[in-house]
């Protein structure tokens, strides 16, 4: 496949997608919302992939993503691939000069995260990391309800993250994906970092195994987590809870110093209640991406081609990672794990 030639006005934005699976094809629709992204190219490492979505979308396509970095005329990439090949695709982007939207999970450790970063700051480029439920209503109405609302400092907040669903795919291979935390519980660690700031240690358990038919990871994980404020939290993770899907689970209790504030993504409400005032309660009209994508995406664009501040960044990727790894270390180790991480941290991902 040869290089393409492209007419685009130079305030738009070439962008090649590395990843042509679930995600990959969808955010090629999510593009077309986006006025100043053009999609001009499409990797897989299975060609099939590549060539069915390449066709579909009428620009060219390759099966690896060095080929697409050394023959695709594109500003930038997005990174659309399993989380354990996010690490060498954003480093030989970088090096390629492209600018990188890398999805989450950014990498499996953080070591692998900071010489992401470092590959990008080393060649000039930006690289955001794809976190959106932060963006999503419920999350945003319960920033502005902590804001505005009178509640006082948070004191402890406790995620209920029980779902049924039969995991598929790399989703079910820890070597691919990282574990259970690390594509559930991805958003919430990040959405508990986008309401309280920065979490300073983390305890973790992980429950009995019944499922090895299902996946090579943990059925059920509980992690406690303390923040730089002080306040305390918890997120529990499981794919065997019947009663809830991946869109009715995650909810969201927080007590704060004059009240507590719920969201309940049974009944799409968010409840709170100052001590001494009467319920309120709010119902959202839904609690879908679809603007959470189109801002990450124009805000990605905006940053390339403006300069303009973005909404989210490598560094916000890798705090998440080190929340993730320091669940499975904390558990492997059996005692509290205190934050940051060491640069080069790989375990327990290390075989060791
Ligand atoms: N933000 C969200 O809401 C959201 C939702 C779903 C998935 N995702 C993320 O999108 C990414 C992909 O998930 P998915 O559901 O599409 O998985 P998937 O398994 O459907 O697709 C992954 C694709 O990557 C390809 N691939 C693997 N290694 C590659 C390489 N080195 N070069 C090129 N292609 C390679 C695979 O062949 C596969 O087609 C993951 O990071 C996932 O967490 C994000």
């Amino acid at each position: 496949m040869g290089v393409v030639s492209k007419a685009s006005s130079p305030s738009v934005l070439r962008l090649g997608l590395i990843g042509a699976g679930g995600f990959g094809s969808y955010t090629t629709e999510l593009l077309d919302r986006q006025p100043e992204i053009e999609l001009v190219g499409v990797a897989d490492v299975v060609p099939e992939l590549a060539e069915r979505l390449g066709l579909a979308r009428g620009v060219p396509h390759w099966s690896s993503h060095q080929a697409l970095l050394e023959e695709c005329d594109c500003d930038a990439v997005a990174v659309v691939t399993t989380h354990a090949t996010h690490r060498d695709i954003v480093v030989d982007a970088a090096q390629a000069g492209r600018h990188v939207f890398c999805e989450k999970t950014m990498a499996i450790t953080v070591a692998d995260c900071y010489e992401m970063q470092e590959a990008a700051d080393a060649h000039g480029i930006k690289l955001m990391v794809g976190h959106k439920r932060r963006f999503r209503p419920a999350a945003t109405a319960l920033k502005h309800a902590l804001a505005d609302e009178g509640l006082g400092r948070p004191l402890a907040v406790n995620v209920r993250g029980f779902f049924g669903r039969r995991i598929t795919g790399f989703w079910s291979r820890r070597d691919d994906c990282g574990g259970l935390l690390y594509w559930a519980g991805v958003h919430d660690v990040d959405t508990l970092r986008y309401l309280f700031g920065e979490v300073d240690s983390v305890y973790a358990v992980i429950g009995p195994k019944v499922h090895p038919e299902v996946s090579d990871q943990e059925d059920a994980i509980s992690v406690a987590m303390t923040f730089a404020s002080g306040m305390v939290g918890s997120l529990q993770v499981s794919t065997y809870f019947p009663m809830a899907n991946y869109h009715t689970a995650f909810g969201f209790d927080i007590v704060c110093e004059h009240g507590g504030l719920a969201y309940d993504p049974q009944r799409l409400t968010i409840t709170s209640q100052r001590e001494d005032q009467d319920v309120q309660e709010v119902q959202l009209a839904h609690n879908e991406a679809d603007e959470a994508y189109d801002h990450e995406w124009s805000s990605f664009a905006g940053w390339v081609l403006r300069d303009e501040a973005p909404v989210l960044t490598g560094e916000d990727g890798l705090r998440c990672v080190e929340i993730l790894q320091a669940a499975y270390l904390s558990a492997h180790l059996g005692a509290r794990v205190n934050l940051p991480l060491a640069r080069d941290e790989r375990r327990p991902f290390d075989g060791g």
